[in-house]
């Protein structure tokens, strides 16, 4: 995942390259959706041409009334360019024999593309409505890998629920759990319990590790990627753009992952 920070840094300032001439830019359409998804098409070897779909059926997959075709056609999309691909130095080469190829692209896309989107959107967003914190980020860049756990603390992507079943009966918070019920997990709800986390809702460096990225045998595989991809994108946004404003209210969505739908700023003043 280091190897890929060079590349990432170039996408991250290609794509800030654009905002330079402009008054007013979409964060999520402009930087914060195509830079993962650049990346992640390049870790497993995506071609330009093939790129496009794949944004649309990305996008489709966070409509609830569309998410089901949306996955239907990710699959078909996916088993397309395992079988069509050239071989390359990439995942999909290197995976191209292992019986469960698909769904482990499929899984890969699914899990890493929208919600690293939302770190880049939901933490800026709180770092432009905390200027103090974005003063002291452009200042001590040194900082950021702390910042990018905190903004996940602070406004996960995944922060709605996860769901799991209880295999025994078991007792949290004084409530016993049935075997065998259906239980939704909140890590937003857990990232701002005010008894492991003094001032929940305020932006703080230093505090206890999170559960933005989950707990246990299921603990996010794209940790890394995240977290490298976040402190590329604050540190290039930063550096770059230091006076950086919010332009109007943002547009939050609705749907499984939370996020905005749009967010735009004044890159200049
Ligand atoms: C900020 C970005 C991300 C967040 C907040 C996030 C969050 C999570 C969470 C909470 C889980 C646990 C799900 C559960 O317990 O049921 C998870 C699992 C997973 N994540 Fe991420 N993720 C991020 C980025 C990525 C990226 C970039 C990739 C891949 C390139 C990725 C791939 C996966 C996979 C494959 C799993 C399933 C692991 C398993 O079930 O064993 N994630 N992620």
């Amino acid at each position: 995942m280091e190897a890929l920070r060079p590349r990432i840094e170039r996408i991250a300032n290609d794509l800030l390259d654009a905002w330079e001439t402009e008054d007013e830019v979409d964060v999520i359409d402009t930087f914060a959706y195509p830079l993962p998804i650049t990346v992640i098409c390049e870790l497993l070897g995506v071609p330009e041409q093939d790129r496009a779909d794949l944004r649309a059926l990305s996008a489709a997959l966070m409509v609830p009334e569309t998410t089901a075709e949306a996955f239907g056609g990710l699959t078909t999309w996916t088993q397309h360019l395992v079988d069509t691909k050239e071989p390359g130095d990439d995942v999909i080469t290197e995976l191209r024999h292992e019986p469960n190829i698909v769904s482990t692209i499929v899984l890969l896309i699914t899990a890493g593309h929208e919600t690293t989107v939302q770190l880049i959107g939901s933490g800026l967003l709180a770092l432009l409505r905390d200027p103090a914190m974005k003063r002291v980020l452009a200042d001590n860049p040194i900082l950021l890998p702390e910042a990018v756990d905190e903004l996940l603390r602070y406004d996960g992507p995944f922060s709605l629920g996860l769901a799991r079943t209880a295999t025994t009966d078991v007792v949290i918070g004084g409530v016993t759990i049935p075997r065998s019920s259906s239980i939704t997990v909140s890590l937003g709800a857990a990232n701002r319990d005010p008894s492991r986390y003094p001032n929940p809702d305020a932006l703080q460096l230093g505090r206890d590790p999170h559960v933005a990225f989950g707990h246990g045998i299921h603990y996010c595989v794209g940790a890394r990627l995240a977290r490298i991809e976040g402190e590329i994108a604050f540190e290039t946004l930063l550096r770059r753009f230091p006076e950086l404003v919010l332009a109007d209210e943002p547009e939050w969505r609705v749907g499984f992952i939370r996020g905005l739908a749009s967010f735009r700023v004044r890159p200049k003043p």
